[in-house]
This record gives C-alpha cells, structure tokens and sequence, in this order.
C-alpha cells in the first residue's frame, strides 16, 4: 500500500502533467472529509495507507482471519481473563467458521437448548442473566434502519444520498474492514451514524473456542476505537449466528445483541434476482400498510456490501419512508442516548430525532473529528442560534 503525497508540495507542473494525462489529482486521501468527496468506486476503491491505523496493524489479528488474543495484547489478556468466569463451558462450538455444520451431530433442534438463532431464530436466551436480543423496535411503525458488512470502499455514493436525505442509520462494520478502510469508517461518525460491531472476520460466532469469540469482539471494537474514537456497545452476529454462550461472552464485554426480524436477502444477489430483492422490500411496505407494525416497529436486515445492496437501499428509501412513519438508529428508536462508552457522546432519542436533531453530539468541548457532510457542525450552529427546544 502507497500513500499519495497531497498538498504537500508536490510540484505544481507535476499535478499539471497528470491533469493532462487525465489521472486523478488533488485527491486528499489522508483526511476524512477529503476521502469523501472521492466519487468515482474504483477510485474510492484504492487502497491507501492512514498512518494512526496503519502503525496498529500488529496490535490486531491478520485482517479476515479468525482473532485469537495476541499473545503480547496484556490488555486483552486481562480483559479475557476477568470475564472468562462467566462464560459457560457446558455449551459447545458449533460446527465450522464457514458455517459448515459438519460436526453438529447431538443438538437437539426441537428444545433448541442454547437458543441458537440459526435454529428457529430464537432471540429469548435460556441462560439466566442474558437479556434478549433486539429483533424489532419498540415505536410503532417505525423501522430501525441498519446496514451490515461495511465500512465499504465505495459508499460514498450512498452516504451522500443519506446526509440529502438527512437519514441516519445504524452500521454494522467489520472490523477488518475499519482497518482497511479507516477513513470511511470516519465518515459514518462524522455523518452522526450509529457505529455498531460486527465481529473482526465475520465468521459464524458460535463455531469458535470462547476466547477465539471474545477476540473476534475485542478485536473488532478496538479497530473502531482506533478509527473514530469511539467504542461501540452493540454488535450482530454475521448470520444472525448466536447462541447463549456467544451471547454471554458480548453481555460481559458490554454489548447487546442486535439481530433483525425480516431478510431483504439483498445479500444474496446475484444468485436471487434483483425482482427478488425488490419483491422482499415492497413486501415490507405492503405490510406496513396493512397494519403489521401498527403496535411496534420492525427491523429489515440490508447491507453496505456492494453497489448493488447500497443502490437498493437508495431505490427504496423514499417509499420506506412513504410508509413508515419513522426510520430511525436501531439505538435512537430505544432512546440510547449514549450509543458508545466514551461518555462524552450522545445519541438523540426517539422523539427529539422525530423532531428533526439527528445525528451524534459531543458535548465535549469539541467534536472528536471535523469533517464529513457536518450534521456535528450544523448541529452545533444551529444551537447556537437557539434552534433547539
Ligand atoms: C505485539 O507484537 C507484534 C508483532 O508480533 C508487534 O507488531 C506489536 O507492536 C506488539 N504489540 C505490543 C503492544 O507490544
Ligand atoms: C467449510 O470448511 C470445511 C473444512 O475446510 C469444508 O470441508 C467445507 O466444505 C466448507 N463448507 C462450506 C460451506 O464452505
Ligand atoms: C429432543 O428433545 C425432545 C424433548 O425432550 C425429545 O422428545 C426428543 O426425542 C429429542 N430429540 C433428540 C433428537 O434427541
Ligand atoms: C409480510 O407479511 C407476511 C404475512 O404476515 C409475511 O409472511 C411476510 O414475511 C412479510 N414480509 C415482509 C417482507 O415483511
Ligand atoms: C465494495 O463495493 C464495491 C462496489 O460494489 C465492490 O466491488 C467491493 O467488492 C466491495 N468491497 C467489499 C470489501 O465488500
Ligand atoms: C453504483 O455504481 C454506479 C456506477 O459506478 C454509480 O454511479 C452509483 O453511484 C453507485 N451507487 C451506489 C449507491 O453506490
Ligand atoms: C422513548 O421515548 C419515548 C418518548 O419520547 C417513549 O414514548 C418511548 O416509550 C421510549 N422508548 C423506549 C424503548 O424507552
Ligand atoms: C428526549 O430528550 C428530550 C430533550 O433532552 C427530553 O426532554 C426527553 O425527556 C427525552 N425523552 C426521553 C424518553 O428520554
Ligand atoms: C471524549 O472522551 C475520550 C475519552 O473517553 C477522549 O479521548 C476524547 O478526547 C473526548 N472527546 C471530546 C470531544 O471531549
Ligand atoms: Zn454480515
């Protein structure tokens, strides 16, 4: 990986010489705000190189393979080992990190005794001291707007489709992918999105050892902390694959566990058909209208995989919104102000997002990272000028 010298003087003649060679120029890749005015994919797409994460590379696990602690990461030890306690040990990994379920031989599906999700999609943990899952939002006709698998390379797209829209959603990052995208991990924060965890590799959670699953979390909210500065307290198992064991190892580490109770399959694409997708999605409107969440809300799984799920996402917002009366943060619809553990952040709750004050505040003394579509900085104009009751 490069990283491309920028305002920092390379010769004027030789930005000149590339303009007529008509290569990218007068691309700031080494700040957020300058990463997200890149439009063209296959540009965003470039891997560079951010120094703050790059020299912590080998504080982390080889990107998209299984975490385990390192060996010389004291913090993580002593994490592991105060919460190790808690975590059972009478409930085994299941199956392989593929999701093969080769191995799986004595569960029993019909009690489903570990309330493992991928069963019957069971969020009502049978360990005592688990709170459940969050499948659905507690406001009525409202959806708790999420996407999974980012930060992607290319969303800029999309980002900026979201800021016109004045729309915040939860994002679910990879860890791996914060660390190969740190800037665009930026950008969520600096848009006033919810960043929430999921997982360092994305593997099935319930296939690991306890302490492999731990450092799958650990790993994937230290990438997060390093990137923006904040740490996350939710996460979603990659396939929704949790069990009681994997559950507690999250609730000890300070995360509750958010699923989803309807699929776009958007992920799926291309092996279902665009038709499909579209057909799940008008689905969710058709039922929206019907009356289905006309007592709480709902939780549709989509993702920021491709420009194929991010394009959907685009084409069917405004009829979501149509039908809806509210799309919302995942944490925003349980009023959690305080999505992360740095205090000093907070998230705005149900109705004053209704009411149009959207976005994540510091009330620091000044916002962690400038930069970005700057809802932060209209945020804190607006106050102000007294624009908020
Ligand atoms: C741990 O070891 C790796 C090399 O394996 C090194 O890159 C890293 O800096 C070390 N971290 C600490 C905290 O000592
Ligand atoms: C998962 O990995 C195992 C062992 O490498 C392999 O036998 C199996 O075919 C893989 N399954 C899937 C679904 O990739
Ligand atoms: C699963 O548990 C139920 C209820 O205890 C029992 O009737 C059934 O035989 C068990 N199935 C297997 C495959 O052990
Ligand atoms: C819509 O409601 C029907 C009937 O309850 C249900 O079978 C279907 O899964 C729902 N579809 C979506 C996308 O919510
Ligand atoms: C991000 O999206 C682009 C455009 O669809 C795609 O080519 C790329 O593979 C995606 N990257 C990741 C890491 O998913
Ligand atoms: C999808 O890709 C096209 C072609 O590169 C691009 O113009 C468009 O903005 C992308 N859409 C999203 C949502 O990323
Ligand atoms: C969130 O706050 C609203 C009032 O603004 C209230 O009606 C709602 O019950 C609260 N939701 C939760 C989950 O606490
Ligand atoms: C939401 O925030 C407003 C403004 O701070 C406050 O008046 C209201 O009580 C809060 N609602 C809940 C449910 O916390
Ligand atoms: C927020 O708190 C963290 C420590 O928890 C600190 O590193 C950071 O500088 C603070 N940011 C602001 C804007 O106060
Ligand atoms: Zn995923």
């Amino acid at each position: 990986m490069r990283t491309i010298p920028l305002f920092t003087g390379v010769p004027v003649r030789a930005l000149f010489l590339a303009c007529l060679a008509g290569a990218a120029v007068a691309q700031d890749r080494t700040t957020e705000k300058g990463e997200a005015q890149i439009t063209d994919p296959n540009q965003e797409c470039t891997p560079y190189t951010y120094p703050p994460t790059a020299s912590q590379l080998g504080n982390f696990p080889p990107i998209f393979t299984v975490a385990s602690v390192l060996a010389n990461d004291s913090e993580a030890i002593a994490m592991w080992n105060s919460i190790s306690g808690k975590i059972p040990t009478n409930i085994e990994p299941k199956g392989l990190p593929n999701g093969s379920t080769i191995g799986v031989t004595n569960y029993n599906d019909t009690t489903d005794p570990d309330c493992w999700w991928t069963i019957h999609q069971c969020t009502t943990p049978k360990l005592a001291g688990l709170p459940n899952d969050i499948s659905v939002v507690p406001e009525p006709r409202t959806l708790g707007y999420a996407f999974d698998d980012g930060p992607n390379c290319s969303h800029n797209a999309f980002y900026d489709f979201l800021a016109s829209q004045n729309q915040q959603a939860t994002f679910f990052y990879i860890g791996s992918n914060v660390m190969l995208w740190p800037l665009e991990a930026q950008r969520a924060f600096a848009d006033g999105h919810e960043i929430s965890a999921h997982t360092w590799s994305h593997h099935y959670m319930t296939s690991l050892s306890s302490e492999d699953a731990f450092a799958e979390l650990w790993y994937s909210l230290k990438a997060i902390k390093v990137a923006t500065g904040v740490t996350p307290t939710s996460w979603r198992p990659p396939y929704g694959d949790v069990d009681d064991r994997i559950r507690s190892i999250a609730n000890a580490l300070g995360l509750s566990t958010v699923v989803w109770a309807v699929d776009s399959r958007d992920w799926d694409f291309p092996t279902i058909t665009q038709q499909a997708v579209d057909t799940d999605y008008q689905n969710l409107i058709n039922n929206v209208t019907a009356g289905t969440y006309n007592t709480q809300g709902t939780i549709m799984l989509t993702h920021e995989l491709n420009n194929f799920t991010m394009s959907e996402a685009v084409k069917w917002h405004s009829g979501l919104m149509s039908a809806f009366s509210h799309i919302v943060p995942i944490g925003v619809a349980y009023n959690k102000t305080q999505p992360y553990l740095e205090t000093n952040f907070t998230q705005s709750n149900f109705s004053q997002y209704a009411a149009g004050q959207v976005g994540i505040k510091s009330s620091g003394a000044a916002p962690l990272i400038f930069g970005g579509m700057a809802p932060l900085l209209v945020a804190s104009v607006a106050m102000l000028v007294g624009l908020f009751l």
